[in-house]
């Protein structure tokens, strides 16, 4: 009986293609899931969530290098539609515009233009000795355990931390900006319910109102931080940089300069620790650190899905994606196409071409914290080979992901430290 029902739905499933197999918020299986999708069908519709899902690395660069034919605007936009009591409060409570990710050219470029002027890699590289004394700071306070959660212990708050440098926030405001963050993901990325969208939603207000309270003071008493930079030259541009807009910025950053970069560190130590030859290499030999940095970001990025609007028809691999529908770049997937990437599921911190990865975009919106992701990773390898060159992962540990299309990173990660 069983098998004749499992039968039935199956050629239902077949008949309507990958793309009702595609279960878009669930981590487990989904490099295999789209390794069989480009094979098959590397242009695909997911009823589920209503997206074109695009899993080749020519059709994912197409996509992200034209900002004309296909609008970013979508990229913040709540994929599970957002029920009308957590609609209602944002609406009471919110004001973010768009201003980076999801803003199209030409007031993308316009507000890029101040922004990149202060987020940019000679910046970055001056928060080097902060970043180390961060990272030595909470690996010293590992100090004495046997077995820590990686995540909780050491890469949940230290990239937020990095990023307060820059933004004048005071590090006691972690724990509050990491949970409004958390929900912030939830809410847009995430299938919640309608309670946990309510939740949700008074979270985003309250941290839409930590931003304006920041903004406004740094109107009254600039500083050195991002804000007040913003206000400073908001006049270079033209129109010049409304109060709205540096608030919005502020808001964008706030979210975007830390989650990933967690979920990211969090994902190379699975990676190294998993492979241990790999591990020990980097131990050994230092120098190996920024190659596997580029190898982690191709093999275990932590943003594995980005979003864009098609303004006309597309025909992408003999299928035409229709005007105005929501496309899924599967970032993950173009990280593993053969033709660029041979034996795309074997970790190589040696693989030459590993910075070829798309993990922080291409085009006009690529990633402006790049840089400082990178040296953030950098460093925390660097600081945690030379302390714990014997931290191992706890044997057969269920590895958990948060349920999002696109941020990717284990909820937990116990390790022993060793000597
Ligand atoms: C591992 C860490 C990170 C990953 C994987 C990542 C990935 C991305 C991706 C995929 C995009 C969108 C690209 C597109 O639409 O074409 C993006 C944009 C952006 N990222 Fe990152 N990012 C990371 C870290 C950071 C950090 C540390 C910062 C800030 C300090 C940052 C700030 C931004 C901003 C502001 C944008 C919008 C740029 C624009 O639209 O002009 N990101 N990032």
């Amino acid at each position: 009986m069983t098998t004749l029902v499992s039968t039935a739905s199956d050629s239902i499933i077949s008949s309507l293609g990958i793309g009702a197999r595609y279960k878009p918020f669930e981590h487990h299986g989904m490099y295999e899931f789209f390794e069989r999708a480009r094979a098959a069908e590397p242009v695909f519709f997911c009823p589920e969530i209503n997206y074109w899902v695009v899993t080749t690395r020519e059709d994912v660069l197409l996509l992200l290098r034209d900002a004309t034919s296909f609008s970013a605007d979508i990229a913040l936009a709540p994929v599970t539609p957002l029920a009308p009591e957590a609609l209602a409060i944002l609406k009471a409570g919110m004001g973010a515009e768009p201003t980076q990710v999801n803003c199209d050219p030409p007031k993308h470029d316009r507000i890029r233009r101040v922004a990149g002027r202060f987020l940019n890699a000679r910046r970055f590289e001056t928060l080097v000795p902060d970043i180390r004394r961060l990272a030595r700071e909470a690996i010293g306070a590992l100090e004495g355990r046997a077995e820590v959660d990686l995540v909780a212990d050491l890469v949940y708050e230290l990239p937020a931390r990095v990023l307060f440098l820059l933004m004048g926030i005071p590090a006691d405001d972690a724990p509050r900006i990491k949970r409004w963050a958390g929900y912030r993901i939830l809410m847009t990325f995430g299938d919640l319910s309608p309670e946990e969208q309510r939740r949700g939603a008074e979270d985003m207000v309250a941290y839409w109102r930590y931003c304006v309270a920041l903004v406004n003071d740094r109107l009254r008493r600039p500083e050195s931080d991002y804000a007040s930079f913003l206000i400073a030259h908001r006049g270079e541009v033209e129109p010049e940089l409304s109060d709205n807009e540096i608030i919005s910025l502020v808001f964008g950053l706030l979210l975007a300069g830390h989650e990933s970069t967690t979920n990211l560190s969090a994902n190379a130590l699975l990676a190294l620790l998993s492979h241990r030859p790999s591990w020990q290499a980097i131990c050994s030999d230092t120098s190996l650190i920024p190659g596997a940095v580029e190898e982690v970001l191709r093999f275990s990025t932590s943003i594995v899905c980005w979003r864009r609007r098609t303004r006309a028809a597309t025909v992408l691999q003999g299928v035409t994606i229709p005007a105005n529908a929501n496309v899924l770049l599967a970032l993950g997937a173009a990280n593993y196409d053969a033709k660029l990437f041979p034996e795309p599921e074997r970790f190589d911190i040696k693989r030459p071409n590993a910075s070829e990865h798309v993990s922080f975009g291409r085009g006009t919106h690529f990633c402006i914290g790049a840089p400082l992701a990178r040296l953030q990773l950098m460093v925390l390898l660097e600081e945690i080979v030379r302390r714990y060159p014997t931290l191992a992962l706890v044997e057969d540990q269920p590895i958990e992901y948060t349920r999002t299309i696109a941020f990717r990173g284990p909820k937990r990660l116990m390790a022993r430290l060793g000597s």
